[in-house]
């Protein structure tokens, strides 16, 4: 089902015509991103050809000199790879308990994570958040007792070879296929995953334990999204009521003063800045500290976690931490040149009329964001509107975050999502990386997205096809 159609650009529309009632839906959606491949990708911003594996890992024009240096800086940080002291190679202040070692290991080339369809693997660029039922004073999700927040699959040697510090366990996904129907017959193969989590190495997780699997995000254009003005994201969700859409913000805690802000990062909102968000991740997938997360992330049953041989309080410095926040806000979200095409129009005619941008919003504007001037008070086309939905049962992970309950996740940026596989072969869409692609991703959809959902699968084959190709060219 998942294999595109590797022809070149030239063949396309002829092969379009003649196969379109033999080829499988599946296998058609793909035809635009696939039928680039082996070009190199042409920035028309840049006026360059850019290599496949670095399309989601280029500056936004009009950076100064000063910008590029510390630019190039948090890129070597973002691809740096961090080890056990004394390890001769790499950053030392990794773990004691860790999910991978370096942020490009997840976000490979900048882009998703690749879920593993092998049972028998584990799977590392997607982690699994935990927690108990219920919130602290600011609203936060209550971590675990055992295992903290989130489930770390690797340890580092500690103390000695004799009791090292042991991942807390092992994280394997079993898929299960599910079938779709649309209204013309077709049938589409659809995948849930179960989680298959194994020697817990201290005790089992218990019963009321909330479980969320996640997959690794694309990260470019953070700087964009970090910089919309509150008001304008609130203006959005006033103006949804009248779509008969129902677009919440998060409210999060701001680590470092504990005030409330909106919610802009992850998959459900739950971090605030893009400045957070960066040292969280190198707290919460390495076991990197820092002067926002001093402490290690031992939970206290675990006494060799605890006991461990580590750098230190601060291994991420402020410096480091700065240069990979600056580095994110300054990746541009890819940019092409609109296909000024019959079948470009009327995909995005489809997608207006089924409601796609009602959630998915086309254009933002950036306010001031002094950390990087060149992308202030700026146009830009995410596709998102930074809110969260109500997705409907089949997407629930049934662990509430902050004001994000159990149904809803933040509608999922849109922009440069077909150029997903071309950079580094991952094409898993949604929290958990079950869609396989855009037309699995949008028969998921529920709750509040019901009605668009229904819409497409209600439509023939050519307008599905021009609808796909549409969001594979944003
Ligand atoms: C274990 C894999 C993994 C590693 C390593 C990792 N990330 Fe992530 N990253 C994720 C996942 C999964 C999410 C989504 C988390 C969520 O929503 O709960 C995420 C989210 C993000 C986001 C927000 C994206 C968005 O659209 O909101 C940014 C920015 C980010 N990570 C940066 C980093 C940086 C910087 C590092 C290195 C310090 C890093 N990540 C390391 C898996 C990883
Ligand atoms: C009610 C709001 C809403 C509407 C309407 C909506 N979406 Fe979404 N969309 C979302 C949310 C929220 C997610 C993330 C869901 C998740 O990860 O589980 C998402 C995810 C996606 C994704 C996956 C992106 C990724 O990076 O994983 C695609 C593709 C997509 N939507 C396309 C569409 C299309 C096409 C339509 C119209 C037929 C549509 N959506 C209508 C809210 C919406």
């Amino acid at each position: 089902m998942r294999q595109g159609m590797k022809q070149s650009r030239g063949y396309l529309p002829v092969l379009m015509l003649v196969v379109s009632t033999v080829v499988v839906l599946a296998a058609a959606h793909n035809a635009l991103s696939e039928s680039e491949s082996g070009d190199c990708f042409w920035n028309p911003a840049t006026k360059q050809c850019t290599p496949d594996d670095q399309i989601f890992l280029q500056p936004v024009a009009e950076l100064s000199p000063t910008d590029t240096v510390l630019y190039e800086e948090g890129m070597k940080q973002f691809k740096a790879s961090w080890s056990v002291f004394p390890l001769i190679d790499g950053e030392w202040g990794l773990g004691p308990t860790f999910h991978a070692s370096a942020c490009i290991g997840c976000h490979v080339n900048g882009g998703r994570g690749k879920t593993v369809d092998d049972a028998s693997k584990t799977s590392f660029q997607q982690l699994v958040r935990l927690s108990l039922p219920g919130t602290d004073a600011y609203g936060e999700p209550l971590p675990h007792p055992a295992y903290g927040n989130q489930l770390q699959v690797f340890g580092i040697y500690g103390e000695s070879l004799s009791n090292p510090v042991v991942g807390e366990a092992d994280l394997r996904i079993d898929w299960e296929p599910q079938k779709a129907s649309l209204a013309d017959g077709t049938e589409v193969e659809l995948r849930r995953p179960q989680n298959r989590i194994t020697k817990l190495a201290f005790g089992p997780l218990g019963e009321k334990t909330l479980i969320s699997l996640r997959n690794t995000p694309v990260v470019y254009g953070m700087g964009y999204l970090d910089a919309v003005p509150e008001a304008d994201i609130l203006a959005l969700a006033a103006k949804q009521k009248s779509l008969g859409l129902n677009g919440r913000p998060n409210y999060v805690k701001d680590d470092a003063t504990g005030k409330q802000l909106l919610g802009r990062f992850g998959w459900k909102a739950n971090q605030p800045t893009l400045k957070q968000q960066v040292a969280a991740a190198h707290m919460g997938d390495m076991g990197i500290t820092s002067t926002l997360y001093h402490e290690q992330n031992c939970p206290k049953v675990q006494v060799q976690c605890q006991n461990a041989h580590t750098t230190g309080k601060h291994e991420l410095t402020d410096q480091a931490w700065n240069a990979v926040t600056f580095f994110l806000a300054g990746v541009e979200a890819p940019k092409r040149p609109l296909p000024d095409s019959d079948k470009y129009i009327q995909g995005e005619k489809l997608f207006r009329g089924a409601g796609c941008t009602g959630c998915h919003v086309s254009e933002l504007k950036t306010g001031k964001f002094p950390m990087l001037k060149a992308i202030e008070n700026k146009q830009f086309y995410p596709y998102t509107d930074l809110l969260l939905h109500d997705m409907g049962d089949d997407l629930a992970d049934n662990r509430p975050d902050f004001k994000a309950g159990g149904r809803d996740w933040r509608t999922a940026p849109l922009w440069g999502v077909g150029l997903s596989r071309r950079v580094n072969g991952s094409m898993d869409l949604l929290h958990d990386g079950r869609a396989r692609s855009v037309l699995e991703a949008i028969l998921w959809h529920g709750g509040e997205a019901k009605k668009a959902r229904d819409q497409f699968a209600n439509m023939k084959k050519e307008d599905r096809e021009a609808l796909i190709s549409f969001v594979h060219a944003l």
